[in-house]
């Protein structure tokens, strides 16, 4: 009789807790099975020494075996090392991942250079000064950007193993990009799945530990990385982000359609460069013109959750590394602060509106 024979017949055996052959969860191993004339003697290791189940599995064994002709079965129990039940629970766990329990906002545009990225950042940060835990990714793998704007280019994240990293923690708020994997000038030139490996490991191999909100970075346009991601986590919503520019707010609109398409809720409007305001007299000037976000939002049925001036302040800090939201008696801190509340209720009334119809 060899082993592999005693092992075919083994996979019949579950383990009643997990749902799964002993033997397909490596509890019983070739080297545990010991054959000495009629007489088979089999250690099986378990996850938890002692577990009440122990006796079905010891049964459910011996007939198994007594049907394969011996006259003997001595059935031992031991426990699986660390390593084994890390494996173990790894396979047969489903981790929550972060988007299941984290509102994820897509912070997208039609058109690239609009501001998303200062937007995606500058919010985080503003929602982590109100109280709320928040994680950042910048899904702009090509473009990515959000390193240099948070002062952390080529920080690299520490890592357990290939499948556990943890995000870099900044300005009290944890972001992944990768300008943490690669230098800030080099070209990263993958396309295709390579680029959206990455993008999987961006999203379920960072360790968040607990969060309230997850921004994402989106590459401009409607290319296959943002319609993945919607397709990825449905359950999303999307910041569009414009300028009042009108090709601006056309292409947002383009967006805002394919998330409508994948089922990806559309948060909002957010106008970006929208007025410059004068240092002297504190007047308002549209100079790229007026309305063009309140008519994308009604076009798509959504509101416009802000507006954001066009400051060189802005651009400046976030070149040297520390976002203007970091300084707290600035007015751009609260007017991003502000765009972050009207979120979080935009989030609030889509939820509770999806609650009512489940009711
Ligand atoms: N409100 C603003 N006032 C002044 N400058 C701004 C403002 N918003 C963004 N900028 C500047 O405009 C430039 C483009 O912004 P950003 O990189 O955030 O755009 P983007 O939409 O992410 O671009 P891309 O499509 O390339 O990813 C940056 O230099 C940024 O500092
Ligand atoms: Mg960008």
């Amino acid at each position: 009789m060899d082993k592999q024979k005693i092992l075919d017949v083994l996979k019949d055996v579950y383990d009643p807790e997990i749902g799964r052959s002993i033997v397909e969860l490596g509890m019983v191993k070739p080297e545990y099975i010991d054959i000495d004339g009629s007489t088979v003697k089999i250690r099986v290791n378990l996850t938890i020494k002692g577990c009440p189940l122990q006796a079905t599995i010891k049964d459910d064994i011996e007939k198994k075996l007594l049907s394969l002709g011996f006259d003997k079965v001595v059935v031992t129990f031991g426990e699986m090392s660390k390593e084994e039940k890390d494996a173990l629970m790894g396979k047969n766990v489903p981790e929550d991942s972060i988007f299941d329990t984290a509102r994820t906002i897509l912070v997208g545009s039609g058109k690239g250079g609009v501001g998303k990225s200062t937007i995606a950042v500058n919010l985080a940060i503003a929602a982590s000064k109100l109280g709320y835990k928040v994680g950042l990714i910048d899904a702009d793998i090509l473009g990515f950007s959000v390193t240099r704007m948070l002062g952390i280019s080529g920080v690299r994240p520490n890592a357990i193993d290939e499948t556990h990293m943890f995000p870099i923690q900044v300005h009290g708020i944890k972001a992944i990009s990768m300008g943490n994997f690669v230098d800030e000038d080099s070209a990263v030139i993958w396309r295709g799945p390579l680029l959206s490996n990455i993008l999987q490991q961006f999203m379920y191999n960072v360790e968040w530990g607990d969060l309230d909100y997850i921004f994402v970075d989106l590459p401009p346009g409607t290319g296959d990385v943002p319609l993945s991601i919607m397709q990825i986590i449905p359950q999303s919503y999307l910041l569009l982000v414009t300028t009042p520019q009108s090709a601006a707010s056309h292409v947002a609109g383009r967006l805002g359609k394919m998330a409508q398409k994948t089922g990806v809720d559309i948060l909002g409007v957010v106008e970006n460069m929208s007025y410059f305001e004068c240092p002297d007299c504190g007047s308002k000037h549209y100079i790229f013109g007026k309305n063009e976000a309140e008519k994308l939002g009604s076009e798509l049925k959504t509101k416009v959750l802000g507006e954001i001036p066009i400051i060189s302040e802005i651009r400046e800090k976030s070149d040297t590394g520390r976002p203007i939201t970091l300084e707290e008696n600035n007015p751009v801190t609260d007017i991003y602060k502000e765009l972050f509340r009207n979120i979080d209720r935009q989030c609030t009334e889509i939820d509770e509106s999806y609650a009512s119809i489940n009711k």
